[in-house]
């Protein structure tokens, strides 16, 4: 294939180079298009087909359902690896040896005790605030409480920043879901391992001692790797895109917990659960709402159902679904809400309506089964979400800088009104 693309507009020709990827995922690189057109722009709503920067963290193709974190597949990792293990090979693009590991895993504790003061502020909230908006304010609460911004030439800067934040934001993590539950604010302790701190932080109850459960470290270890990245989504951007402005890692986190939180992307493990619940109460009609999903006049989608880049499988939601089965027989529960799921997937991989527009079963609709059995309230299902992603968020924001990104800042066609002249108040 040559290396150039070519754009007829009238009479003028003009010509782009194209950019091919490791894995040969071939670009057109339109970075001189308005100066070589005069002014010419692209418009891709909800950019389906543009890039907006060359990453070397993760590699999705979602025609064959492969995710791979810095060229490992999420299959292995999710097999062999531990949660911080990929966090750290996501942040510093090698797996880390056994000293790196350690050490890593050390600082991070060193750094997880949060100012004390955060929790005036988690107390200002009303108990029925939403996790997700708790959560986001407190991140960007901690940029007040460590006001000194990051040096990005500075390794060492770099490094105290995300062991700083990957210290303190299982804290509020946990935090947030106990003090919704009206439990004391607790910390973990340094003996135990990353994911297991994150459980012991959530689930000790004050008066009795805290058994750690190995399935569920498991399991939570599990989710989280899955979570952990997926290239260029919506609240991976809009990271990018905060820092792009040279806003702090905490603030563009803030930001990206934010964009999570929204049903059509991480708040969907909420929605799909408390989809699954509306179905069982409504008499477990699986085919009522596979009526109501395909209706054009129905707002109603299949929650969990459908990705816009996995158009074959997600191979997050193949992994998941085999862990989950695990999780629920090791724990003993036998969920209705289970086979409500099954017999729904089930439905949607026979329909016609979902095949024709590829729409498969997504990481989340199985997530929320899991965190259910785990005992995690419904509410803070896109909470585990952010708290996987947050390794890939820094990544990505680490990435960004280090590689000097320009502001992000997208054109617009106007379509709104001409020049006319100001019309004074009392001649509307
Ligand atoms: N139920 C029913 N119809 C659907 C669904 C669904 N879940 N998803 C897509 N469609 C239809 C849609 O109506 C459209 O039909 P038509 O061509 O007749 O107009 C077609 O499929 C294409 O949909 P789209 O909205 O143009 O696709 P998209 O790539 O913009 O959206 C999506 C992707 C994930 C937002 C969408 O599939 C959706 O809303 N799914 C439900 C929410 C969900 O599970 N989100 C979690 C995503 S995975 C976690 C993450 O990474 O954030």
């Amino acid at each position: 294939m040559s290396d150039i693309a070519k754009l007829q507009i009238g009479d003028n020709q003009y010509e782009f180079p194209l950019i091919t990827g490791t894995e040969n995922e071939v670009a057109i690189d339109i970075k001189t298009l308005r100066g070589a057109t005069g002014g010419i722009t692209t418009i891709d709503p909800g950019y389906k087909n543009t890039g907006s920067c060359q990453s070397a963290i993760t590699f999705l193709n979602g025609e064959e359902g492969i995710l791979r974190y810095r060229g490992y597949s999420i299959e292995e990792l999710a097999e062999k690896a531990d949660f911080l293990e990929v966090a750290y090979a996501l942040i510093f693009g090698e797996l880390p040896t056994k000293e790196q590991l350690d050490k890593f895993h050390s600082d991070i504790k060193d750094k997880s005790i949060v100012d004390d003061d955060i929790k005036k502020i988690i107390d200002a909230f009303p108990k029925n605030a939403h996790p997700m908006g708790v959560l986001s304010s407190l991140t960007s609460a901690l940029t007040a409480f460590n006001p000194s911004s990051v040096n990005v030439d500075s390794e060492e800067d770099m490094y105290n920043s995300v062991v700083k934040i990957l210290g303190k934001f299982p804290v509020l993590v946990a935090w947030t879901m106990r003090k919704k539950q009206g439990l004391p604010l607790n910390y973990g302790s340094k003996s135990l391992g990353y994911v297991e701190n994150v459980l012991k932080m959530m689930f000790e109850q004050p008066n009795e001692e805290y058994v750690q459960n190995e399935v569920l470290v498991n399991a939570l270890d599990k989710l989280l790797i899955l979570h952990a990245d997926h290239e260029q989504n919506c609240s991976t951007s809009t990271v990018r895109i905060v820092g792009s402005s040279h806003a702090g890692l905490f603030a563009s986190l803030s930001a990206g917990i934010s964009a999570l939180w929204g049903p059509l992307h991480g708040g969907a493990n909420q929605a799909v659960l408390e989809m699954l619940e509306a179905i069982k109460e409504d008499g477990g009609d699986t085919k009522k709402y596979m009526a109501k999903a395909k209706d054009k006049n129905d707002p109603f989608r299949l929650m969990g159902f459908g990705h816009r880049v996995y158009k074959n499988f997600d191979p997050r939601a193949k992994i998941i679904k085999v862990a989950a089965d695990e999780v629920l027989k090791e724990l003993g529960v036998n969920d209705p809400i289970l086979d409500i799921a099954k017999g729904l997937e089930q439905e949607a991989l026979n329909d016609e309506y979902f095949v024709k527009r590829k729409l498969y079963p997504n990481v989340d609709f199985y997530s929320g089964i899991i965190y259910r059995a785990m005992g995690i309230p419904v509410e803070m299902f896109t909470v585990m979400f952010a708290l996987g992603r947050l390794p890939g968020w820094i990544a990505q924001w680490r990435e960004m800088r280090l590689g000097k990104e320009p502001i992000g800042r997208p054109r617009q066609v106007y379509t709104g009104e001409n020049y006319r002249a100001f019309k004074d108040i009392s001649n509307r």
